[in-house]
């Protein structure tokens, strides 16, 4: 069964308590928190203060996406704001930092995982895939929630999967960008379990009918 990820990023940040009762309510299990610095991706979103308050609000699993560039500056913030995944860009630093970042998180107690922007070879990544417990693949260019779902990302998801079945490995393969209704079955049938979803749950009044069309499959 797929979880879901509604990404607060679409959501009304002026009642964000409430909108995640109601995914919550909808059988959402975690959130994605999307943090984005406008230098690493053309746009800014939200940081540290909104993650404390929102561990403060809810028991669900926190999923941060760290769109920044240097991480592992921040990585200890993130951790003790309240984030249970923390997950790295491996484009935002260098290896030894990405590396680094990631080890930090996890002596800090939490989970941690490894992306890529589309344009970036899956291999980049791998070297990391033994060390974390998600691999999140983009399926949109990372910056903005509501763009189209960039098909030909499916290949990477098969690919990871084969990888990581092959390594007798256990993590996780998320995918993030254009999942909706018609997009999910692609990307669970490619091997992805987590699906987060920015526009297709806050973008719809009936949050309990969102939630379950994309765990329709
Ligand atoms: C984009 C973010 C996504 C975004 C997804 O950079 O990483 O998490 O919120 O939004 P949708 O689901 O609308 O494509
Ligand atoms: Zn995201």
């Amino acid at each position: 069964m797929a979880v879901i990820a509604p990404s607060v990023l679409s959501a009304d940040f002026a009642k964000l308590a409430l909108e995640v009762e109601e995914v919550k309510a909808a059988g959402a299990e975690w959130l994605h928190f999307d943090v984005m610095d406008g230098m690493f991706v053309p746009n800014i979103s939200m940081g540290i203060p909104v993650l404390k308050s929102l561990r403060k609000a809810t028991d669900m699993f926190l999923d941060v996406h760290l769109m920044i560039e240097k991480p592992l500056r921040y990585t200890r913030q993130f951790c003790q704001a309240g984030a249970d995944l923390v997950c790295f860009h491996v484009e935002s630093d260098t290896r030894e930092n990405i590396a680094a970042a990631i080890a930090l998180a996890r002596q800090l107690g939490k989970k941690t995982g490894v992306t890529l922007k589309p344009g970036t070879p899956l291999e980049e990544l791998l070297p990391f895939v033994k060390d974390v417990d998600l691999v999140l693949v983009m399926t949109v260019e990372p910056g903005f929630g509501g763009q189209k779902f960039m098909e030909d990302q499916l290949d990477k998801v098969r690919r990871l999967r084969e990888y990581i079945c092959g390594q007798g490995l256990g993590c996780y393969i998320e995918v993030d960008g254009g999942i909706d209704e018609n997009t999910a079955p692609l990307a669970l049938e490619a091997g992805a379990k987590v699906l987060v979803a920015g526009s297709a749950v806050f973008g719809k009044a009936d949050r309990a009918a969102a939630v379950a069309a994309l765990k329709a499959k």
